[in-house]
């Protein structure tokens, strides 16, 4: 079955953030200043078992949903995660299932996410020179601990994706030395419109490096040929080097936004569903799932919340909501 929404937009895709937590604190995501010791984390009997996440995978996949993506926080913080992955990919219908991570923890564990059958893996850093990335990663960690774990994945088979998140001014001086190292790696780099999600990382239009700025300085550099979209909703605009199968990508949130084909669904870690990344409010799944109700009554409600679906956000940004303070954070739902 296909659910479609108010613009008639199918549910195709679940992101499911696996915790609230991360190991990182990144100023635009996780500043170290508001997500410090204090901070109140998701209390462990709020997040969802591995057996509610794969009760809601298979509502979600009888209703059209072939994708998969884990999220947190950081996915990898959560124990056993190749456990989790088995199990979701035996739901009939679910075709792919990726996780993004920071890649810390890669150097552990991509072997057992690859043998658990995981196939893709996109991985953040942004930056490689240690000066930008320890101030932007809030906890003094090394991009060489990042690249040990992308060469990890690497070498367990998976397919990476890096995915760098551009701020003007803060690391754009990094985006020739990321394109040259990741494409003598052969690994497909994605460069991210810095966004306005959650209430803490002091947006401005200001810091955002358009994909336009972007290009001015990769074309300099580089020769790029645009790369056909491979499926509806493709969220990133893709391109090759001349002569390469190696390409790179643009996720242009704020300069041309997408809202248009979006096409997912998210899930927090505490099992509140959300029609967009920058939703104030979410439906409490897991207040279903654990009052009792049956698959048939959660699937209602899903079809339901789907069908009357109107988001849009990035189609309407404007200064005024980018600092409306009453998003959702990102570690929370996942990106
Ligand atoms: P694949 O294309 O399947 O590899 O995944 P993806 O690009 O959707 O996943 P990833 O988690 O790597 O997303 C990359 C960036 O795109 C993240 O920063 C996301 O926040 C952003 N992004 C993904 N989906 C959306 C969306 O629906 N809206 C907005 N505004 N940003 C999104
Ligand atoms: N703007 C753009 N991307 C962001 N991410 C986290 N916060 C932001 C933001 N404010 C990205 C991370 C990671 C993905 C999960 O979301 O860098 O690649
Ligand atoms: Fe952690 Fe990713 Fe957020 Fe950085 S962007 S703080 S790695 S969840
Ligand atoms: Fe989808 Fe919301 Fe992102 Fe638009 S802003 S693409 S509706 S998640």
């Amino acid at each position: 079955m296909k659910v479609f929404d108010r613009f008639n937009r199918p549910l195709q895709d679940l992101r499911i953030s696996l915790t609230d937590r991360c190991n990182f604190r990144c100023q635009y995501c996780m500043p170290a200043e508001i997500f410090g010791p204090g901070y109140a984390f998701l209390p462990r009997e709020q997040i969802l078992s591995f057996e509610e996440i794969e009760t809601l995978g298979q509502i979600f996949a009888d209703l059209g949903v072939k994708k998969l993506r884990l999220t947190g926080g950081e996915p990898l913080l959560r124990k056993d995660v190749a456990v989790l992955i088995q199990r979701l990919l035996h739901i009939q219908g679910i075709e792919d299932i990726g996780l993004t991570t920071n890649g810390i923890l890669l150097t552990k564990q991509a072997k057992s996410l690859y043998e658990a059958g995981l196939r893709r893996l996109n991985i953040s850093l942004d930056a490689l020179n240690d000066d930008v990335f320890h101030s932007l990663n809030g906890r003094h960690i090394g991009a060489k601990y990042v690249l040990q774990g992308i060469d990890a994945a690497l070498e367990a088979g998976f397919n990476v994706k890096v995915n760098m998140v551009v701020q003007k001014g803060i690391n754009d001086q990094e985006i020739i030395p990321m394109a040259s190292y990741f494409r003598s790696k052969k690994v497909t780099l994605r460069f991210i419109e810095f966004m306005d999600v959650g209430n803490s990382n002091e947006w401005k239009w200001e810091k955002v490096m358009t994909k336009q700025e972007i290009w001015e300085q990769l074309s300099s550099h580089f020769n790029l040929e645009p790369v056909e979209q491979a499926y509806f909703g493709e969220v990133a605009k893709r391109y090759r080097y001349k002569g390469e199968q190696t390409e790179i990508g643009f996720i242009t949130s704020v300069s041309e936004s997408f809202c248009s084909s979006c096409t997912r669904a998210r899930i927090s870690a505490d099992g509140k569903l959300y029609t967009c990344l920058f939703a104030n409010e979410g439906f409490d799944l897991k207040a279903l799932l654990r009052g009792g109700s049956s698959r048939e009554e959660v699937r209602e409600k899903i079809i339901d919340i789907w069908n009357q679906r109107h988001d849009r956000y990035s189609d309407k940004r404007t200064e005024e909501t980018g600092n409306n303070k009453k998003k959702i954070e990102m570690s929370y739902i996942g990106g």
